[in-house]
């Protein structure tokens, strides 16, 4: 018999979904300690978080995201919101003592991700940052590769995280679906949404960011806003490149955009070491390109590993080898690490402290992209 642990769901969208889901599946393929309850789904529409706790199997619903952390049946609290309310939610929960699972990026910026870091620290209570690409099995075996020292020293680092979707100057800013455009809510555009991704499986795999040199470009000045009704002007960038100085020594290049017209969530990055290179390509999330220089040189070249064989990560727990599992097996895998973490007393990563590092790479490449030179990104 598991141990229930008793989820407070705040937020119904995108990610409200995938975690749900998450929470459904993980004891089907897993054998945990804890089963996740869902308790109680929390949003401002009555009549909207209803019909998301019927579709779910949530036992009851909230309006007040307040109510919902004060409830004493509520063991963890899952973030699921625009990112300006991450910082508010997340210090409530720590205070009243609940186990927070926060949505990337952590805050609006490094001082509030501080403060998130300061208040988990000071309550004790586990913490986790959804950044689940570290949990799809390629890129986990992309990080162990890397850790047993197959590529040798690293050379360079590159990534990109390319979209379509806002190229059309009519389409508005702000409010439900549009949050993301309202620098207010999201506290900037592809930096703090995609590139924070690339960043976090960045420094997972190769280590920490010393200085970022950068550029950003916000090509729709100005768009309608949703909740005033007026024509404001856009304070998100729209584009953002990078390159930068990793503490081993390798360089970094990054890219990210809404503006590659065909491209929908193109996230790639490729890593280049003395011995051996990896890229991973997330429209191909199951596969690992490898290419080893000490391959006999008859045979020596790109293989593409299909990740799906029960001695690679995470896959024993699924189907048999040579079938393979999709996007939404990186959240389950990560529901059940942070289980596997409060039950061994070993926190699952990234928590709030791992992923303020990712904050504050953000707030360097912003501040380089403003002041046009090199930034040295801030020590914790
Ligand atoms: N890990 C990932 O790959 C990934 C992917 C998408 C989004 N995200 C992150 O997840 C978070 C949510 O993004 P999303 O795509 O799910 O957004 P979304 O727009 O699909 O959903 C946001 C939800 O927040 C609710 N909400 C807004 N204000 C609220 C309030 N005051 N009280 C209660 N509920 C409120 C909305 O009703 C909606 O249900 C963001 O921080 C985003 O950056 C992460």
């Amino acid at each position: 018999m598991t141990k229930p642990l008793n989820i407070g769901m705040i937020g119904y969208g995108f990610m409200g979904r995938a975690h749900s889901n998450a929470y459904r599946r993980v004891n089907n393929f897993f054998d945990l300690e804890y089963g996740p309850v869902l308790k109680a789904a929390c949003a401002r529409s009555l009549e909207q978080v209803k019909a998301f706790a019927d579709k779910w199997g949530y036992e009851s619903v909230e309006t007040d995201w307040r109510k919902l952390i004060e409830r004493k049946d509520i063991d963890a609290v899952d973030i699921c919101v625009p990112n300006n309310l991450h910082l508010e939610i997340a210090t409530a929960a720590a205070q009243a003592g609940k186990m927070i699972l926060c949505e990337k990026p952590l805050a609006l910026n490094g001082a509030d991700g501080k403060k998130m870091v300061e208040a988990v620290e000071k309550a004790k209570v586990p913490n986790m940052v959804w950044y689940n690409y570290r949990r799809v099995p390629a890129v986990t075996l992309a990080k162990n590769l890397v850790a047993e020292g197959k590529l040798g020293k690293i050379f360079h680092y590159r990534a990109n995280f390319l979209q379509d979707w806002t190229i059309s100057a009519d389409l508005p800013q702000g409010g439900t679906g549009l949050w993301r455009l309202d620098v207010a809510a999201a506290g900037s555009g592809v930096t703090g949404d995609l590139l924070a991704h690339c960043i976090d499986t960045a420094i997972w795999l190769n280590g920490d960011i010393a200085t970022v040199n950068a550029m950003t470009e916000t090509f729709v000045k100005e768009r309608k806003h949703n909740l005033t009704g007026k024509v404001e002007k856009v304070g998100i960038d729209d584009a953002c490149t990078f390159m930068c100085r990793f503490d081993n020594g390798s360089l970094g290049l990054f890219e990210s955009t809404r503006y590659a017209r065909g491209h929908k969530a193109l996230y790639t990055f490729e890593i280049n070491g003395e011995h051996a290179s990896i890229k991973w390509d997330l429209h191909d999330l199951h596969r690992l390109q490898y290419f080893d220089h000490r391959d006999p040189g008859i045979v020596r070249g790109w293989r593409s590993i299909h990740v799906s064989d029960g001695d690679q990560p995470y896959m024993k727990h699924w189907w048999v080898p040579g079938l393979q599992i999709g996007y939404e097996h990186s959240f389950v895998h990560q529901v059940a690490d942070f289980i596997e973490g409060i039950t061994k007393g070993k926190p699952a990563m990234p928590d709030f402290k791992d992923a303020q590092r990712t904050q504050l790479i953000c707030d360097a490449v912003l501040a380089s992209a403003k002041d046009k030179k090199w930034m040295d990104v801030v020590k914790a």
